[in-house]
């Protein structure tokens, strides 16, 4: 369960001197974040899920690089080897089928109710995974280590789980909180730097929401993350982590305001109802993180062109993109047509016209009456999405 405000704040004993809940206690599970953080696997999942079985569900890329530090974190803390399961990596497989796979293969090892699913690898294994455990005989507990940058600064943090279907992302999902969230900024020393990007369009996405400092922060950390220097640079790891902190710090007070997106929970939607509409169009050829970073980008666009947004929003947010190699035009051959038709399926979609949640600056959210989001009318939107066409779309039939 996710604290309700007004409850008392969690409190969590760390497992391991330099682990501290970025969370701030302000959700019923730690986010244990720090170097090193994976080799606590064990202690932190005895203490927060114990269970007579565990199985660790990852994708084939990570399973590669991480999974036997993490079965050799979990080992001497369980009964029985962990089972492994690993999907095929990318959002092409978050769906109703490999979420049948991977239950099926928990069913036929014999997995019962007394079972703990840990949660290795990015957006993708994390809400996979989640919607697995939230299912899995009516529900078991899922411990969260997240492995890109988007996963540690936004999907591993709130609860949300899902899958997608041909009508659009994350149709099909619960709300499944985690038991906990182990955070160890050492994983993305493996991942590509376009990743790193991605998921620092999530970070800036926390900044835009409530806090211009953290927009400044992952900023500039953007361009050495997008050119690669993040793997050696002790510096910039540092950065990481710290970056990593305050947007879970962020989105934790969201979330713990509003676990169920009645009302503020909306604004971490900023960038998501373009982004998603971009990536069902482009048939998830691109990047969540980099759809996001477009997205960001036309809705602050759009909250200039209404009046809403302070003269300048769209330019800030456009220029930390663009200084991270994030797209801030459309895909080649997906046109404001398309992406327009796609944001009405979006869950966003209220009455037949579709809700955006929009800033009214960087570091602020526009709020009216208690409601954060709002109904834009369809010839603001195409008017933004056709200036965002991408160069070459111009001689497109
Ligand atoms: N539940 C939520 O609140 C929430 C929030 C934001 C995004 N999401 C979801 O997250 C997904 C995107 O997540 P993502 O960007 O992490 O994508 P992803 O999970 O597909 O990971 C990106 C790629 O990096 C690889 N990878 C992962 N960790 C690695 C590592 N340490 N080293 C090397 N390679 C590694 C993966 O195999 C994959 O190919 C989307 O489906 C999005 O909807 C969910
Ligand atoms: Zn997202």
């Amino acid at each position: 369960m996710v604290a309700e405000r007004g409850e008392p704040r969690a409190r969590h004993a760390p497992p391991a001197p330099g682990l501290r809940d970025a969370a701030g206690g302000r959700l019923a599970y730690p986010v244990w974040v720090g170097a090193g953080a994976l080799d606590r696997l064990g202690p932190v999942v005895a203490a927060a899920a114990p269970a007579h079985r565990y199985a660790i569900v990852t994708d084939e890329t990570v399973a590669a690089r991480h999974g036997a530090r993490a079965a050799a974190a979990l080992a001497p803390h369980v009964d029985a080897a962990p089972l492994i399961i690993a999907v095929p990596p990318g959002e092409a497989h978050k769906t109703r089928d490999t979420w049948a796979r991977v239950t099926d293969e928990l069913l036929a090892a014999g997995y019962g109710r007394d079972t703990t699913i840990v949660a290795l690898g990015g957006g993708v294994v994390g809400d996979l995974a989640g919607f697995v455990a939230a299912t899995y005989l009516r529900g078991v507990p899922v411990v969260q280590a997240p492995s890109t940058l988007l996963a540690m600064v936004d999907a591993s943090v709130g609860g949300k789980t899902a899958v997608d279907t041909p009508a659009g992302k994350n149709l099909v999902g619960a709300f499944h909180p985690p038991a906990a969230v182990l955070v160890d900024p050492t994983l993305l020393g493996t991942l590509p730097p376009a990743d790193l990007a991605a998921g620092a369009a999530e970070a800036l996405k926390h900044g835009v929401i409530a806090d211009a400092r953290h927009f400044g922060d992952a900023a500039a950390l953007l361009p050495a993350l997008a050119s690669g220097a993040a793997a050696g640079d002790p510096a910039v790891l540092d950065g990481l982590a710290r970056v990593v902190a305050d947007s879970v710090a962020i989105k934790a007070a969201v979330v713990a305001e509003d676990p169920r997106e009645h009302g503020r929970r909306k604004t971490l939607n900023l960038g998501h109802t373009v982004g998603h509409a971009v990536e069902l169009a482009a048939g998830y050829r691109i990047r969540h993180g980099e759809a996001v970073a477009l997205g960001m980008v036309a809705e602050c666009d759009i909250a200039e062109r209404v009046g809403l947004a302070e003269p300048g929003t769209a330019a800030r947010v456009r220029a930390a993109c663009r200084a991270g190699g994030l797209p801030t035009a459309l895909p080649a051959g997906i046109t404001p047509d398309a992406v327009l038709a796609a944001t009405r399926g979006d869950k966003k979609a209220r009455g037949g016209r579709v809700e955006y949640a929009l800033p009214a600056r960087v570091g602020a959210m526009v709020e009216a009456d208690g409601r954060w989001a709002v109904p834009v009318d369809d010839a603001v939107v195409l008017g933004v999405l056709a200036a965002l066409r991408a160069p070459d779309a111009e001689s497109a039939p």
